[in-house]
């Protein structure tokens, strides 16, 4: 498992009090982002379809934002570049949302403790891994938080699911301090299918103007 030197001495200083702080600071950072599990209805920004249901109303850009938020600064990310581009949102929920205990890295024997140290742990089942209209979409941006170096793997579901055939694909993800290593790339290998552009990691707090800038020069 592949961890930045800044997290690894993050995490050494992870019985400290000022961790503690600095990570809750990054948890909640966002100002507007919420602490809860992602919602998928709020703001401008249009929601794709889940699975077989009907779907919503879809802007024509065929551009999806599909993330994955435990604490929400991915997700407002995510509804930053969905109102940049006019594309759609899809949040990814599993079934078994994480509660704050089950995201509590400096217990060990935490959920995601246990499923890091176990990689047979990880199959989050979703409520929804495919989008209604995906054909439609030429640009998926894929969003999610960096855990422990990589992508946090409740999206590793909807990538296996999907076939990306023809889609330019743009990862982005949200950290404390890491880069977006090879997170992009993991992902891009896991999929098998589609043109896997670099990708970007913004900070947990970052702020529209970052997200915009880099919406621009990605010349889409
Ligand atoms: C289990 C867990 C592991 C994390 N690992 C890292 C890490 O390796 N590097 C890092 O910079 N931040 C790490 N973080 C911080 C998150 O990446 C950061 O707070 C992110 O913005 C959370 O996004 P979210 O609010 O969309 O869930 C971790 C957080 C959690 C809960």
């Amino acid at each position: 498992m592949r961890i930045t030197r800044t997290w690894r001495s993050l995490t050494a200083l992870a019985t400290g009090l000022a961790l503690t702080v600095s990570l809750a600071a990054c948890a909640g950072g966002s100002g507007t982002a919420s602490d809860d599990a992602p919602a998928d209805t709020q703001g401008d920004s249009r929601t794709a379809g889940q699975g077989a249901s009907d779907g919503a109303a879809r802007s024509d850009g065929g551009t999806l934002v599909v993330y994955y938020s435990a604490t929400g600064n991915t997700e407002r990310v995510a509804r930053i570049i969905a109102d940049a581009t006019g594309g759609d949102l899809f949040a990814l929920e599993p079934v078994d949302p994480y509660t704050d205990d089950d995201l509590n890295w400096t217990d060990e024997n935490s959920r995601v403790s246990v499923e890091h140290e176990d990689e047979s742990q990880r199959d989050v089942d979703l409520v929804a891994d495919t989008v209604d209209g995906w054909d439609q979409y030429d640009t998926v941006f894929i969003g999610y938080p960096i855990w422990w170096g990589i992508a946090a793997w409740p999206v590793d579901g909807f990538v296996e699911a999907n076939d990306f055939t023809g889609k330019t694909v743009v990862p982005f993800c949200t950290s404390a301090s890491s880069g977006i290593g090879g997170s992009g790339d993991q992902l891009a290998e896991l999929a098998g299918t589609g043109d896997w552009l670099e990708g970007e990691r913004f900070s947990s707090g970052a702020d529209e103007a970052d997200v915009q800038a880099w919406i621009d020069g990605l010349g889409l």
